[in-house]
């Protein structure tokens, strides 16, 4: 190691990088196992993303129409287009009642029916007896479901004794030559100071990416470190194309206006004030799944019915729904649109558009959370001594489109699938394997370039061009030569990396550092996902292709995978979806027409 670099080592029988909803609920699992735990977070952990979900999670309890499991399957699998993998799908559909019972046991305080069971509402793309209906599978907490989570399983993670290292930034997976994971390198971001963890099973539960765009829901903190962990690892990352763009984010400033707020009954509106979303979902209108109404919402502003002055976004009305209604279901949205677009939710309808939201891509995994990677002619191959969880992992339950819900029901029910392969794998206490020699090093040297680089741009100029080529070139609606483009642009914008030339301030507090390391991982995001996108040459889910507009399943019914080299060249390929769900007595669900 350089000797300007001191290095500390810690040993734990697991370690966790990453302290939002799934992070957190593997790290207790594991404890509970009577394993040791690290949980690593670059923020505290109550400022992870999870905190910004809104309307609620998916499970279905039946509390205020009939439900069952299978109905969540079926929506599940047709809202990802048919890409999402059965045998992931129906474990998540099917454990999802006990996993939010547990929750509620934890203390997550749900809203409540006049009964006093956990309330349920609508939201986008689901229903009972297979389309037949609309269901209220969506329990919440007001519109605050995500805070109540993820507070809770904070709580729950102290009670626990999870050993949490906050404002440790994770740099880089440690491999060993076998290519299992030995744990991670990181950085505490309070001192700059170095430190190994070493751990039986590494969990990756980073989060998503969604910063890769100009305007997203996602904090600022969505880098998504863990998959960049792996693309440096030379593994993988899978169907990268696949990126959500939320129909109502607010107009100008990005933010998140919840589905639960059409799921309690408001509407969109264009300039000509017409409900436009009949003619896009004759049956689901409104409440189609997410993809299918942010395709809606663009045709409308690209045909010229657009609002406002440059007629670029459309309307969302909830003042027929009432003051009572709004305080007592909907009122964070109800702050956010005062303080964010100067408006009264019981007076004035909401300017929004479609804004980037969340990540189908990630880290291949199967059911149980382990990586999985080609090797050796096998297409699932695992990597020995890695998990992912949560936004960063690719497991695949949302396919080429997640329904609404659906990512706090993933967190939780993944979460707890980690902590059973962690106590299924790992005996507390058993000796570890000496690191490589070089451990870590490669992060130093990334480290020691950075703080010595001289040229003359700043992160922040580098970022934003990468976030705009994205905004533009890799969007709600794409085509082969915009793509190919963007691809061009990118290689560029990677080739600047090298001429930053970080705060002097830096060496100091390290936020230039941490704002420069984070882009060097948005970077091979980036890169991912607009050569994924290049590569797809047909329409799914999120995917739409204006030059291939139909879904292509003799040819394209598979996941995509690309790694991406240190000098952000692509390599791409593509590996079977499971077709076949887990337990036999499960039918699978063939592709069909997707409508709504
Ligand atoms: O609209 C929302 O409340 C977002 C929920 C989700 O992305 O699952």
């Amino acid at each position: 190691m350089p000797k300007a670099y001191p290095v500390t080592d810690h040993t734990f029988d697991c370690i966790v990088v990453g302290a939002g909803g799934a992070g957190l609920r593997a790290a207790v699992g594991m404890v509970e196992a009577g394993l040791s735990v690290a949980c690593l977070s670059k923020v505290y952990p109550t400022r992870s993303h999870t905190v910004a979900a809104q309307g609620g999670i998916n499970a279905a309890l039946g509390n205020i129409v009939e439900d069952d499991w299978r109905f969540h399957m079926y929506d599940t699998v047709k809202g990802s287009d048919w890409l999402g993998d059965q045998d992931a799908i129906e474990y998540m559909t099917r454990n999802a009642p006990a996993a939010v019972y547990e929750l509620e046991h934890y203390g997550v305080p749900f809203s409540r029916t006049p009964d006093g069971r956990i309330y349920q509402r609508a939201f986008g793309g689901q229903s009972i007896h297979y389309g037949k209906a609309q269901a209220y599978r969506t329990c919440a907490a007001a519109d605050r479901t995500g805070h109540a989570l993820l507070h809770t399983l904070y709580q729950q993670a102290l009670r626990h004794h999870v050993q949490f290292f906050n404002e440790y930034f994770a740099l880089d997976l440690l491999m060993d030559e076998e290519g299992a994971c030995r744990g991670v390198v990181a950085m505490s971001i309070g001192d700059g100071s170095i430190h190994r963890f070493r751990g039986h099973l590494t969990c990756l539960a980073t989060g998503g990416y969604g910063r890769v765009y100009f305007a997203c829901t996602s904090a600022h903190t969505c880098t998504g470190d863990g998959n960049a962990m792996v693309l440096r690892a030379g593994l993988p990352l899978q169907d990268m194309e696949f990126v959500q763009f939320h129909p109502t984010g607010i107009y100008g400033a990005g933010c998140l206006i919840t589905e639960g707020a059409r799921g309690e009954g408001g509407y969109l509106t264009n300039a000509l004030g017409e409900r436009f979303m009949e003619r896009y979902a004759p049956t689901a209108k409104d409440l189609a799944s997410r993809d299918v109404v942010s395709r809606a919402i663009t045709i409308e502003i690209n045909q010229g019915r657009g609002c406002g002055p440059n007629k670029d976004y459309v309307l969302l009305h909830l003042e027929h729904l009432g003051a009572e209604l709004i305080r007592e279901r909907l009122p964070g949205i109800a702050e956010t649109a005062r303080i964010f677009a100067g408006v009264d939710v019981t007076k004035e309808p909401i300017p929004v558009v479609p804004t980037c939201h969340y990540n189908m891509g990630g880290i291949p995994t199967d059911w149980r959370t382990q990586v999985v990677a080609p090797r050796n002619g096998d297409p699932d191959a695992i990597v020995p001594g890695l998990l992912a969880v949560g936004e960063a992992a690719c497991t695949s339950v949302h396919g080429a489109n997640r329904l609404g819900g659906n990512s706090l029901i993933d967190l939780v029910v993944f979460g707890r699938a980690a902590a059973h392969e962690a106590a299924a794998r790992v005996r507390p206490g058993s000796p570890h394997k000496d690191l490589p020699r070089d451990a870590g090093e490669p992060a130093i040297a990334r480290i020691d370039a950075l703080l010595n680089g001289r040229g003359s741009l700043r992160p922040g100029e580098v970022r934003l061009a990468m976030q705009r080529t994205m905004q533009r070139h890799a969007s709600v609606f794409r085509d082969g030569p915009t793509l190919e483009d963007g691809c061009r642009r990118l290689a560029e914008i990677a080739g600047s990396l090298s001429e930053i030339r970080l705060d002097d301030r830096s060496r100091v507090w390290n936020s230039d550092l941490v704002e420069a390391l984070e882009l060097q991982n948005l970077m091979l995001q980036a890169v991912a996902t607009m050569h994924s996108a290049a590569f797809r040459t047909e329409s799914r889910g999120a995917h739409a292709r204006e030059d291939y507009p139909e879904r292509d399943d003799r040819n394209w019914l598979v996941h995509t995978l690309c790694w991406v080299d240190q000098d952000f060249r692509p390599r791409l390929s593509t590996r079977p979806v499971h077709l076949h769900p887990l337990s036999n007595d499960v039918e699978p669900i063939p592709p069909q027409k997707r409508v709504y």
